[in-house]
């Protein structure tokens, strides 16, 4: 690559783009794409559930879970019909699943998402996870810690640790840990059109495309730290310019031992090969393993993907082993910080006891108790929270929060009211919605378990003293 600098961004989008620059700034608008949830639901569920709402999807070749949205009415587009509210289903850009396809989680294994938020790829993760072995959660900004929390406990991803860290500041705690790690790194965006104008400006602002190269081959060097010898590191963007990406992996594979791993399979998808060349100077010839996937070709946001495996040791090694703190171990279920908990759940909702010992607990200061798999047993002192909460406290009784209600779905058989369309509408459109005489007499607490026919039991509401019940729905329009 030249070192000449590119002096305007009409010059930069030339480099980057080639003769396929009139391709990208024209191509036809993009395709929507969801993802199911499969511990949540199945695809010919969410098919049929989905159809309920006029909304049809097709299914795509490149995974059995992935629908595009082929049509909808224009008032009820997928995210507002309540499997989405659910966590049945994600919105996903179709290139924005293949990072976790090329990282292939297994059950079972530690697994790091080094930069998180929103929590698209996270919960396709835990999802390959079987909600088996630990998945590790980072992301640094605190304004979206709320969004992926949100994320991991809509999907019901039990068998997570959520830290909020630098993922470059994370070698120092858990050098030679995890057996894969997804590095998806904060970028431009420049794979998607709509960035362009946000592009000019800040082109014109720094005078060069960005400084994000810098935090990119940190934040890859990191992942490389992070992963066991024999480990798999993904590194991917949402951008396609060769700076961020295939200058990025040039420099780890000539500095360190680590190689390039072909993509698998990925049908339905044209994928192109990473470059090998770029402004008259010739890149690692392996990078032609890498995946670009444009959005001319493929009517999903461009893309950027590679997977690279560590060979050996890293130099410069600077590791200080994380201190486990005792106090943030999770706890069996007959703890007794923890057992007050689940005896209220079991009397009031009439979960077996039972079924609460497939699990782990935490608790956090007195009112809020949280729950994961049973192989998240032990939690860094730092990490902001495990797994996803389980209830909290209101007064004298445990309220317990949708992704209990929805995991223990089929045993609830107290205080539950079943709604009827007219009243699930409302309840949606408004967070609120009456009940019946005959529907609040079956009822013990202000808390009850809300169901409807199509998804069973859903998420507990607060009784209100006019009679209606009260769930703030947990809406999600975004399209990420
Ligand atoms: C491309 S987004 C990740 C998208 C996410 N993987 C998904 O699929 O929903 C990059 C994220 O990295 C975070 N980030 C930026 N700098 C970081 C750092 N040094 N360490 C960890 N995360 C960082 C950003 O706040 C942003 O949320």
């Amino acid at each position: 690559m030249s070192d000449a600098p590119i002096t305007s961004y009409d010059a930069f989008l030339e480099s980057t783009f080639g003769e396929e620059l009139e391709a990208f700034l024209s191509h036809p608008p993009v395709d929507t794409f969801l993802r199911v949830n499969p511990l949540r639901t199945t695809p010919e569920a969410l098919d049929a559930a989905m159809a309920r709402y006029g909304v049809v999807l097709e299914p795509h070749p490149i995974s059995p879970l992935v629908r595009r949205v082929v049509s909808h009415r224009p008032e009820v587009p997928p995210g507002v019909c309540l499997p989405h509210f659910l966590g049945h289903f994600r919105l996903q850009a179709l290139a924005s699943m293949v990072p976790p396809l090329l990282l292939d989680a297994q059950p079972g294994e530690k697994v790091l998402d080094l930069c998180a938020a929103p929590g698209s790829k996270t919960t396709q993760l835990a999802a390959q996870m079987e909600l088996r072995g630990q998945l590790w959660v980072n992301e640094l900004a605190g304004k979206r810690m709320n969004q992926l929390a949100a994320a991991l406990d809509s999907a019901g991803a039990l068998n997570t640790v959520l830290l909020q860290e630098s993922g470059t500041r994370l070698p120092n705690l858990f050098e030679d840990t995890f057996d894969r790690v997804l590095a998806d790194v904060p970028c431009t965006g420049l794979g998607i059109r709509d960035n362009l104008g946000q592009g000019r400006a800040r082109f014109e602002e720094v005078g060069r495309p960005s400084n994000l190269p810098f935090i990119q081959y940190q934040l890859l060097v990191a992942a490389l730290r992070l992963v066991k010898p024999g480990g798999r590191v993904v590194y991917s963007t949402c951008s396609l310019t060769v700076e961020e990406n295939e200058a990025i992996l040039h420099d780890a594979l000539t500095r360190f031992d680590v190689r390039m791993v072909p993509p698998p399979d990925l049908p339905g998808l044209i994928l192109r090969p990473g470059r090998t060349s770029h402004r008259g100077r010739d890149l690692h010839p392996d990078l032609r393993l890498a995946c670009r996937i444009t959005p001319w070709e493929n009517r999903t946001e461009g893309f950027f993907a590679a997977t690279l495996e560590r060979l050996g040791e890293l130099p410069e090694r600077h590791a200080r082993r994380a201190v486990h703190d005792p106090r943030r171990r999770t706890l069996p279920h007959d703890a007794p910080e923890i057992e007050p908990t689940l005896t209220s759940l079991s009397t009031v909702y009439g979960i077996p006891r039972e079924a609460f010992t497939a699990y782990r607990y935490a608790r956090h200061a007195r009112d809020k108790v949280y729950f994961t798999s049973a192989e998240v047993e032990d939690a860094w002192c730092a990490s902001q929270r495990i797994g996803a909460g389980l209830a909290s406290r209101r007064g004298a009784v445990w309220r317990p929060s949708p992704t209990t209600v929805q995991t223990f779905a089929p045993l609830i058989c107290r205080n539950l009211v079943t709604l009827d369309d007219g009243q699930l509408r409302e309840l949606i459109a408004t967070d609120r919605c009456p009940l019946s005489a005959a529907q609040r007499a079956e009822l013990t607490t202000t808390y009850p378990a809300a169901a409807h026919p199509t998804v069973g039991p859903f998420a507990s509401l607060e009784l209100e003293p006019d009679g209606r019940a009260r769930w703030k729905v947990p809406r999600r329009y975004e399209l990420e």
